[in-house]
C-alpha cells in the first residue's frame, strides 16, 4: 500500500509556498516541509513508519510471530530507535550492522545474522553480538558451528528452490543461487548423515522480493512442511525472512496461517524480517533544480542529487515516484542527476505547470535501499538527513561535512598546525 501522509503539514497551502518563493500555483511540486530544509536531502517520515509497523504489528499479535526489521534496508540509528519498541529486535547481515542494531537493541532486543560472507575473524564477535545466526550453507556449518554454538543458536539458511521474483537480479531461489543451503541438496544430506545436523537450532528462508502475497510465503511453508518436515522436527525457531510488502489487497491471513501452522505442527518460534515493508514509503529524497536547458528538442531539469544517492534506479532501471507527476500533465522533463555519468537520469516526468530552477523535486517511496547504498561519485555531498514527526516537525539529523569526505580518501583536516 502507499501509505498516504495525513498530516495536514503534507498540504502545501498556496500562501506559504509563495511566501518561501518556490511556487507559484495551486499545481504545487513540493510539500511545505520540503521547501525549509537544505538539499539534497533524506527526509524519513515517523508517521509512516508507525503506519506500516502497525500493519505488522497486527500480523505478529494475530499470529504471535517475532517481528525483526532488517536493517539492510535503512539503518539510520535514529530511526532504528523508533522502530525499536514495537518490535522484537533486528535483522543484520554483518559485523558492522550487527554492532549498531545491537547499541539500539540493547540487551533485551534480538539481533539475528544471516550472510553469504561471514569472514572467521568476525565470527567470534559476531557470535557475542547476535542471537541466532543462520549459516549460509553446510560448509559455512562445518566450519563454524562448534565454535560459534556456545555463544549463539545457530541456524541454516535453506533455498526452497521455488521462486517467485520476476527479475533474476533479485531473485533469491535464481538458478545456481549462491543464498542459502538447496531445498534438496540439504534433505539429501540429512537423509545420509544426520548426525551433521546435530545442533541445528533454526531455520531460515528469504526468497521473495516486494512481493504483496503471502500466500506465495504460505506456498513456500507448505513446500518446506512437505519435503522437509524431518529437519523441521528438530528446531526451535524458523525464520520467514522478508520479501513482503503490506498491501491493501491485504493477503496477510496466509501469514498468520503460515505461522500458526509451523507453530502448532513443530512448536517454534518464528520470526518474521520484513526490511522494505516497514521503511519504503516513509522515505523521500528532496532535490532543487539547478539548471534547466533544452537538448535534442527535450526539456532538461539536473537536481542536485544524483543517482547514487538512489543507486536502484541505475543498477535495476527502476524509477521512482515523483511529488507532482502527473501522466496526463503538459510539462514534460528529463529528471537528470548531477553527476558526470550520462546515464545519470532519473528518467521523464510530466507537472502541471512548469519548473524553475530553485523548486524543490521530491521523490516518494524511497525508504528502502536508498540510503544505505548511496555513495559520493563526483565528490557529489550525500544527502542530509531529516526526521518528519507525527506533528509534522522536522529535524535535522545528520549534515555531510567535507571531513568525511576528506577522511574517506586519506586526508586529515583539522590537525593542529
Ligand atoms: C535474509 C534476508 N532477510 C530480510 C531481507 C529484507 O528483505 P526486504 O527488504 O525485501 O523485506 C533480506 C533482503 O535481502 C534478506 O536477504
Amino acid at each position: 500500500m502507499s501509505i498516504a501522509p495525513q498530516n495536514s503539514m503534507y498540504e502545501a497551502s498556496v500562501d506559504l509556498q509563495s511566501k518561501n518563493g518556490l511556487a507559484t500555483g495551486p499545481d504545487t511540486l513540493a510539500p511545505v516541509w520540503a521547501c525549509e530544509i537544505d538539499t539534497p536531502a533524506f527526509v524519513y517520515d515517523e508517521g509512516i513508519i508507525h503506519q506500516l509497523l502497525d500493519c505488522a504489528t497486527d500480523c505478529r499479535e494475530r499470529a504471535g510471530l517475532k517481528l525483526l526489521f532488517a536493517v539492510k534496508s535503512f539503518c539510520f540509528a535514529d530511526a532504528l530507535e523508533v522502530m525499536a519498541p514495537r518490535v522484537d529486535g533486528f535483522a543484520v547481515s554483518s559485523l558492522f550492522e550487527a554492532r549498531l542494531a545491537r547499541a539500539v537493541a540493547g540487551k533485551d532486543g534480538i539481533v539475528s545474522i544471516t550472510t553469504p560472507g561471514l569472514r572467521p575473524q568476525d565470527a567470534g564477535e559476531i557470535g557475542l553480538l547476535c542471537d541466532s545466526i543462520s549459516f549460509n550453507s553446510l560448509n559455512q556449518w562445518d566450519m563454524h558451528r562448534e565454535r560459534m554454538k556456545g555463544t549463539t543458536s545457530c541456524g541454516l539458511r535453506v533455498n526452497p528452490q521455488m521462486p517467485f521474483a520476476d527479475d533474476l537480479r533479485y531473485d533469491p531461489c535464481r538458478p545456481n543461487s549462491k543464498l542459502g543451503a538447496p531445498l534438496d541438496v540439504l534433505t539429501a544430506e540429512f537423509q545420509r548423515s544426520p548426525g551433521r545436523f546435530a545442533g541445528l537450532e533454526g531455520i531460515l528462508f528469504h526468497s521473495n522480493c516486494d512481493s504483496t502475497d503471502f500466500a506465495e510465503l504460505e506456498a513456500t511453508v507448505a513446500k518446506l512442511d512437505d519435503q522437509a518436515s524431518e529437519i523441521l522436527d528438530r528446531v526451535a525457531w524458523v525464520n520467514l525472512g522478508g520479501g513482503y510488502l503490506f498491501d491493501d489487497s491485504d493477503t496477510s491471513d496466509a501469514l498468520c496461517h503460515a505461522v500458526a501452522y509451523l507453530k502448532s505442527r513443530y512448536n517454534v518460534d518464528v520470526f518474521f524480517e520484513p526490511g522494505s515493508g516497514l521503511v519504503r514509503d516513509a522515505g523521500y529524497i528532496v532535490s532543487t533544480v539547478l539548471d534547466l536547458f533544452e537538448s535534442g528538442g527535450r526539456a532538461v531539469a539536473v537536481l542536485d542529487t544524483s543517482v547514487n544517492h538512489l543507486p536502484e534506479v541505475f543498477e535495476y532501471g527502476y524509477q521512482p515516484d515523483v511529488k507532482g507527476h502527473d501522466d496526463d500533465a503538459p510539462h514534460e522533463y528529463i529528471l537528470a542527476g548531477c553527476t558526470c555519468l550520462a546515464g545519470d537520469l532519473f528518467g521523464e516526468y510530466r507537472f502541471h505547470r512548469e519548473i524553475d530552477v530553485g523548486d524543490r523535486v521530491v521523490f516518494e517511496s524511497v525508504g528502502s535501499y536508498s540510503l544505505v547504498k548511496a555513495h559520493m561519485f563526483n565528490g557529489v555531498a550525500l544527502p542530509s538527513v531529516y526526521s518528519l514527526n507525527s506533528t509534522g516537525q522536522l529535524a535535522l539529523k545528520n549534515a555531510p561535512n567535507f571531513e568525511e569526505f576528506a577522511a574517506r580518501w586519506g586526508m586529515v583536516t583539522g590537525a593542529p598546525a
